[in-house]
């Protein structure tokens, strides 16, 4: 069974669609513990009400960037977490964690890669005015949303969508794609070869991930 390290900043519903993922038997997982670096996160209380261990670890704390994130890498190493999983973690993650896993940490971003990377994805999306937007899965580098990417949804942008709405359609397939490249790197499906990673899937079935029916 995969042991997940996960770490979030706040509302925490990717984290939930995860731990979701996992009691209906659709992901082989265990979430190990969670890391957040704000006292206010709502993930913490998904947390405790699912039985997972949480760590609040705030950077501020920590000499420097490079000493918060080998911290961070010894705890989930010290519990034996195969993958890190950023849902919603509002933070550029710092190199001592990548070096600890590398191609082993995967980040969701509400936006088409290479397309309004960075905060605010869904916002930059409404005011350049694109009419396809969504969500992207990818692994994580040293970039800011640069690594490989695994998967992603596309969902349509309308001209009178709100950042509000849209980033309501792009969540409703977060909480899809995410479980499900999890679910593909568990299963041992997914190889990275450069920029590429290589999904080892039907094409029917990445179809309906990629491009699926929208009902607003
Ligand atoms: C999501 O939109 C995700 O794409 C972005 O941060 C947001 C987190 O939402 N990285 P939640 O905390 O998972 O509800």
């Amino acid at each position: 069974m995969l042991k997940l390290g996960v770490m979030a900043s706040g509302r925490g519903s990717n984290f939930q669609s995860i731990i979701d993922s996992i009691k209906t038997g659709y992901l082989k997982a265990e979430v190990k513990l969670l890391i957040t670096d704000n006292p206010d996160a709502f993930a913490i209380k998904r947390a405790q009400e699912n039985g997972i261990e949480h760590l609040l670890m705030k950077p501020s704390d920590y000499a420097s960037k490079d000493e918060y994130y080998s911290r961070v890498a010894e705890e989930f190493k010290r519990r034996d977490v195969e993958l890190v999983v950023l849902a919603g973690f509002m933070r550029v993650v710092g190199k001592p964690l990548i070096d600890a896993y590398p191609m082993r940490i995967m980040n969701i971003h509400p936006a088409i890669l290479p397309s309004f990377p960075g905060l605010h994805g869904q916002k930059q999306a409404v005011d350049y005015g694109v009419k396809v937007s969504g969500c992207t899965v990818h692994f994580v580098d040293e970039g800011v949303d640069t690594g490989p990417i695994i998967i992603q949804a596309v969902v349509p942008a309308y001209h009178d969508d709100t950042e509000e709405s849209l980033s309501e359609r792009i969540l409703k397939q977060e909480h899809r794609i995410f479980p499900y490249a999890i679910k593909l790197f568990s299963e041992g499906r997914l190889r990275v070869e450069g920029r590429k990673v290589v999904v080892d899937a039907p094409r029917d079935e990445l179809q309906l991930i990629i491009n699926p029916p929208i009902q607003d």
